[in-house]
């Protein structure tokens, strides 16, 4: 998809849907009209007064009118939407974006027009709007089509224009059109990594497709690193989880250095189960399909690379993906089995199904090598995080009150939010191992921290944050899908970087 901002006149604009939202402000039961609305009533001869009168427009957040031919105006279409309330927040913008852009991908247009004069979001400006608009529009276009035999057919949906009341502003609104749709293809990119099933989305698939993004970018570069090359660089902990499944483990590193050669990078580290059956530890059958999404934390690395390098950003970032299949077999792992990571430290394997920890700690210790500015990994770690936060917000935990909190002020600008958990010393002394240096789990209580409190051991030398999208990543039940989640949040962490 294409996107711009114009400023034009929206009444002889020729477009093939012409996008007006109501901003509307009720006092005293009088709704108050935009200069746009007014424009647009009068010359449709008091549409939009008649439309709100007769009930068929509401000033709810999800009301809307489709209107054909609209009398008075250049546009084949108009759509009217309820905003609520003039003053939205970010949620709720979010929301009416995804109507609109819901409402556009399923017509048969090829060109829209929207303008959101009179909108406003408590503490954004104009251009986060822009940005968070494109964003939906763009992400709508998400379609999985690869395994239906009656295919769905893609939008037709090309070219989006943001009418804006002046030229005042307009480059850089087209600036964040763009971010917003680059982040959009990133989010779709990982959207898709994670809905493909198990036996075609494998760890030598992961790397191809990281081999494949870094292609399209000069100062991005990939390698990846075999089992005997990781043999050889102690790590014996993720090696432990690929021992029962016949799928060869990877080491996916992506160097991106669009900065200053001396600044030193951040470091996305993102888990990459590509199934999760638990191992020996095996889990129960219901719902087992969705460990497939076990690999949405290396999928949302590869978004935000896809992201970074579409948007061209000038900053340094590199991404470590440990790839592996978790599977039960006569030469896996088993309960009981002493491990040595890459750090040194050995680990008694008390539950082979909390794997994820065994191999970010070797790719943690592998992104020391970096000196980084600071490591944050992104992973679907524990299932007790679906029960302390849901679906809303993913569970963050760090080293550093600086990063967290930069964390969480990404997190509100691009509506990808978080929820930090502390990280206490006395949480750390569940995991007490009478065997070797530590167990890799910490019984029943606050199962999301005493993951975090493992990770924490390897992570020592550098600022930290721990992100579980366990709950965040995908959908179950009806709408079951991945979300690309926290895709948005790490792009503009990254943004708030430069
Ligand atoms: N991939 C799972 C976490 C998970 C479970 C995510 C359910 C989303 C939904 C992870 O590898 C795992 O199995 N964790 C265990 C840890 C336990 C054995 C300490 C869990 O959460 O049950
Ligand atoms: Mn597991
Ligand atoms: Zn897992």
């Amino acid at each position: 998809m294409e996107f711009t901002a114009v400023a034009c006149n929206l009444l002889t604009k020729k477009t093939d849907c012409l996008v007006i939202s109501l901003g509307y402000q009720v006092t005293d039961n009088m709704p108050e009209k935009s200069s746009v609305l007014e424009a647009i009533d009068n010359a449709t001869s008091g549409l939009i007064s008649r439309l709100i009168k007769s009930g068929d427009l509401k000033q709810e957040l999800n009301s809307s009118v489709l209107i054909n031919e609209p009398q008075g105006l250049a546009a084949d279409r108009l759509l009217l939407l309820g905003t609520g309330s003039k003053t939205l927040n970010e949620q709720s913008f979010v929301t009416l974006a995804k109507n609109i852009a819901g409402q556009l991908t399923k017509q048969p247009i090829k060109t829209a027009c929207i303008s959101l004069a009179g909108l406003e979001v408590d503490s954004r400006d104009d251009h986060w709007q822009a940005q968070h608009l494109a964003n939906q529009v763009a992400q709508s276009g998400y379609l999985f089509n690869p395994f239906k035999s009656k295919e769905k057919k893609p939008t037709t949906l090309k070219q989006i224009t943001l009418a804006l009341p002046s030229r005042k502003g307009l480059d850089k609104s087209k600036i964040h059109l763009n971010l917003g749709n680059a982040i959009a293809n990133g989010v779709n990119l990982s959207r898709e990594l994670g809905d493909l099933p198990g036996n075609i989305c494998t760890p030598s698939y992961l790397a191809n497709q990281a081999k494949k993004i870094a292609k399209k970018h000069p100062k991005l570069s990939c390698k990846v690193l075999d089992e005997k090359q990781m043999k050889a660089l102690g790590m014996g902990s993720l090696l432990s989880v690929t021992a029962g499944t016949v799928q060869p483990a990877k080491l996916i590193v992506l160097e991106y250095k669009r900065g200053k050669k001396n600044d030193k990078p951040v470091v996305l580290v993102g888990k990459g189960v590509t199934f999760d059956s638990g191992g020996i530890s095996l889990k129960p059958g219901a719902a087992m399909d969705e460990m497939k999404y076990d690999m949405c934390g290396a999928a949302s690395v590869l978004g935000t690379f896809t992201a970074l390098t579409e948007a061209d950003l000038p900053i340094n970032v590199v991404g470590i993906i440990p790839a592996v299949e978790n599977m039960p077999s006569g030469k896996a792992t088993k309960p009981g089995d002493i491990v040595k990571s890459m750090s040194g430290q050995t680990i008694e394997i008390l539950n082979t199904d909390a794997e994820g920890r065994l191999i970010l700690c070797d790719a943690l210790t592998y992104a020391g090598r970096y000196k980084p500015k600071a490591v944050l990994d992104i992973a679907t770690l524990t299932g007790a995080c679906v029960m302390a936060l849901g679906s809303h917000a993913t569970g963050m935990l760090s080293n550093n009150d600086e990063l967290a909190a930069s964390l969480e002020t990404a997190g509100q600008i691009s509506a990808d939010r978080v929820w930090r958990l502390p990280l206490w010393n006395e949480y750390d002394k569940q995991l007490k191992s009478n065997f070797a240096d530590m167990a890799n789990i910490g019984g029943r209580h606050a199962g999301t921290i005493t993951a975090a409190c493992f990770l924490g051991r390897f992570t020592k030398d550098y600022h930290w944050a721990h992100l579980d999208i366990a709950g965040t990543a995908w959908n179950s039940g009806a709408n079951k899908g991945a979300t690309g989640r926290p895709v948005s949040l790490l792009v503009q962490f990254l943004v708030e970087q430069l």
